[in-house]
């Protein structure tokens, strides 16, 4: 495999940091659900902390792999969100976005630079987060319909729907 190009490297360590920032973002979002028994938003929300850390750990042996050493930097705050369920989902999917647009400009960079190794790493990414997105956008627009409607009581049941998905 040919050398990792400067760019490459510092794109590669800079979305193994967002992953991070993923994973720490996911579990404050899911100690405020937690905290206020929504059991299953707090278990889906826990469970994405999880891949997102083995998100991390992808980013990290593949820099190793390719001879460099990853770089640990600070990690800004979790990003908040306001206190309520609504806004938690949407903070999530906000967070995935970033993320996606992250990803893509890896992807272009490595393809631009005819990495193959790295066009092929970043698609699993790519796919991961396309199946994200969808899967929040829909829990959004559910969510949505039910605060409309009833307020709390329903959020309630639609917390017990989020944890068949988990
Ligand atoms: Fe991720
Ligand atoms: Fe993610």
């Amino acid at each position: 495999m040919p050398k990792l190009s400067p760019t490459l490297i510092a794109k590669l360590n800079k979305q193994m940091m967002n992953e991070l920032h993923a994973f720490i973002t996911y579990e404050q979002l899911s100690m405020w659900a937690q905290l206020h028994l929504y059991c299953g938003i707090a278990a889906y929300f826990s469970e994405q902390a999880k891949e997102e850390f083995e998100h991390y750990k992808k980013y990290k042996n593949f820099l190793l792999e390719r001879g460099v050493k990853p770089s640990i930097c600070a990690i800004e705050a979790p990003i908040s969100a306001e206190p309520n369920v609504l806004s938690h989902l949407k903070t999530a999917l906000r967070l995935e976005e970033k993320n996606s647009a992250s990803i893509l400009d890896l992807r272009e960079t490595a393809e631009k630079e005819k990495d193959v190794g790295t066009v092929l790493f970043t698609d699993y990414f790519v796919k991961e987060q396309e199946l994200e997105e969808a899967r929040l956008g829909g829990l959004i627009e559910v969510a949505t319909k039910v605060q409309s409607a009833t307020g709390e009581g329903l959020l309630f049941q639609l917390d017990s729907m989020i944890a068949k998905f988990v």
